[in-house]
């Protein structure tokens, strides 16, 4: 216990005010119901795949992807799950003292919308423990049981009040109908291609991740990136050859689902609350901060819980941390949000909170972000905040890029490129459209070289082999680059939530973490677990996140860069 001395705990009834939240987000643009061809097994699943550089866990993708089974197909509504009648307590007694970096553990109990408890797992239920007026929060662990109840587990890292909330994010029906579309279709999305031949004629088809996906008649097109072996397929124009492809940009949401199917997506209820009128929980450490004091010696804390005293907060249960280096896998939670700030578990974040210590940081680097919308929010972020970082106007679409910002003086240039098909995106030229795997290829690295990869929200819309056959190329185009120049830094966004349908949903999300994760195994890159840190805030949720996790996002990017 070191200088605390041990205090009187006063323990009072203990309860939670349980929330049960379903926020369902919109897909916001609009969907262009196309009816497919019959589906048949994708070939794709089983097709021949250059294994060979990956780590183990990748080519198994049953395993790698496992989930809890979900129960039978019942077309009954009332029989899935519902965040009104599921309830959870506290496991063990009601009346009890917390350890500053001990668990608080919670049995749910998940119930259909009859009120009947289920029998089986698959609930993608959603835990935090909130602390509002510290503007804290940290993700909860979900351990399903697999018999229609599942343990809850918080660590308590700040001494406060805290909160619990559960959500149900999808049912375990609904998953099945995501896990049942996300093997059997091909393709969720089609795509547009643009032909243009050199006397003006214009030509646009349908093109995609495969060749049955194009709905061509007749012959298709291949587009095979020599480099990466990626490749794209669009339905051979009439009258244009094949290499007149100029454009491309997104096409329809296909109708994958039926109205049962999107009921179960959609849920039955939003944003309702279980009934409770009782406080949130108050944990409150018995004794004055003392922020240097933060470290081993502060798990012991003793927490009691008794009225509020504010003063007595600004305590965190970190203990001592290395430094943030690429070449561990983030444990869970990877780390918690203390007033506004997102605190790294395994290693010892900083912020940043002048554009001079920003700066200061990327003096002399030259970063390449390749990736997605959410990846470019770091580039928006960073050009904002920085005023002397200067947006070059490329004349480019803004959506693909390449974007660019300099700062002179300090030497530092910032990249964004779009990665490849297929993205979702206005009309853009082909030629903008650069493999990730490609660019890789093209840098030479070194110690003043940061490359960050953000993908995977646009491969919510295929069978799981379509993202992994493209991390195969990624995979191995980091690790050509990391074994020429060891001291280039690569991290790696993971992708975050904020989706709720069957063409993007947070489930969804969730797997292609995993490929990510997997795909990444052995090799010094840093991860920046996107996913947690956008699912730990009381906010809504948006595929875009709110400045402020933006924020935390670069935060803990630029640690990486700049760890001490
Ligand atoms: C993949 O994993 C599953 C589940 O663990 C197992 O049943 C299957 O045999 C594995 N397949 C291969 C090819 O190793
Ligand atoms: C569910 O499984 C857990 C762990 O096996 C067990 O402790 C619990 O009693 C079970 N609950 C029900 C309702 O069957
Ligand atoms: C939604 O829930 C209410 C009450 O639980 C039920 O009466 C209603 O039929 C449900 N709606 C649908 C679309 O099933
Ligand atoms: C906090 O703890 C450190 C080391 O134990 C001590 O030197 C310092 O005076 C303390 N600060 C306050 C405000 O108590």
């Amino acid at each position: 216990m070191g200088q605390f001395k041990s205090y009187k705990i006063l323990t009072v009834g203990l309860v939670f005010l349980v929330l049960v939240l379903c926020f369902m987000m919109p897909w916001p643009e609009p969907m262009i119901h196309w009816l497919p061809q019959p589906s048949t097994v994708p070939e794709y699943v089983s097709e021949s795949i250059d294994w060979d550089s990956l780590p183990q866990e990748l080519p198994n993708l049953t395993s790698l992807l496992y989930w809890p089974p979900t129960g039978e197909d019942r077309d009954d509504f009332l029989a899935s799950t519902s965040p009104r009648t599921s309830t959870y307590c506290l496991k063990g007694p009601a009346h009890t003292t917390f350890t500053l970096g001990s668990n608080l553990e919670a049995i749910l109990v998940a119930r259909d919308h009859r009120g009947r408890a289920k029998v089986h797992g698959g609930d993608l239920f959603r835990a935090q423990l909130l602390g509002p007026e510290l503007r804290a929060g940290v993700p909860g662990e979900v351990k399903d049981l697999k018999n229609g109840t599942y343990l809850l587990s918080f660590p308590l890292l700040w001494a406060g009040r805290a909160q619990v909330q559960v959500r149900l994010i999808h049912s375990s029906e609904a998953v099945r109908v995501l896990q049942r579309v996300w093997r059997e279709k091909r393709a969720t999305v089609d795509f547009r291609g643009y032909f243009r031949g050199t006397d003006g004629p214009l030509e646009t088809v349908i093109c995609n991740v495969d060749p049955q996906s194009t709905g061509a008649k007749g012959p298709t097109c291949q587009y095979k990136d020599v480099v990466s072996g990626e490749s794209w397929f669009c339905a051979q124009p009439s009258t244009l050859p094949c290499n007149a492809l100029v454009g491309h940009s997104s096409g329809s949401y296909l109708k994958v689902t039926t109205s049962h199917d999107e009921a179960l997506l959609a849920g039955n209820v939003t944003d309702q609350k279980l009934p409770s009128g009782v406080p949130p929980i108050l944990v409150l450490p018995a004794t004055q901060g003392n922020m240097s004091n933060m470290g081993q010696k502060l798990t012991k804390l003793v927490y009691s819980v008794l009225r509020l005293e504010p003063r007595a907060s600004n305590i965190i249960a970190l203990p001592s941390r290395p430094p943030c280096s690429p070449g561990h896998l983030s444990p869970k939670p990877s780390g918690f949000y203390y007033q506004d700030r997102w605190h790294s578990t395994f290693c010892s974040s900083r912020s940043f909170p002048t554009v001079d210590s920003i700066l200061n940081c990327l003096a002399g680097r030259i970063v390449y972000m390749l990736g997605d919308s959410t990846l470019r929010q770091w580039w928006e972020y960073l050009r904002d905040t920085v005023p002397s970082l200067k947006p070059v106007d490329l004349h480019v679409t803004y959506q693909v890029g390449p974007l660019m910002a300099v700062e002179t003086t300090r030497g530092t240039v910032l990249h964004w490129r779009a990665h490849s098909w297929p993205l979702r995106s206005l009309r853009t030229p082909v030629a903008s459209l650069h493999s990730v795997a490609r660019e890789l290829h093209g840098l030479a690295g070194g110690p003043y070289t940061v490359v960050v990869l953000g993908i995977g929200a646009h491969f919510t819309t295929f069978p799981p082999s379509i993202f992994a056959r493209r991390l195969v190329g990624i995979r191995a185009a980091v690790k050509a680059l990391l074994d020429h120049e060891p001291s280039t830094l690569v991290i790696i966004k993971l992708a975050n939530t904020g989706y709720k349908s069957v063409y993007g949903s947070d489930w969804l999300t969730l797997q292609v973490n995993r490929l990510l994760r997997a795909a990444f195994v052995g090799l010094r890159v840093a991860f920046v677990d996107a996913w947690e840190m956008t699912s730990t805030l009381n906010v809504p949720d948006n595929i875009h996140p709110r400045k402020l996790i933006v924020r935390n996002e670069v935060e803990l990017f630029l640690s990486f860069i700049c760890s001490t």
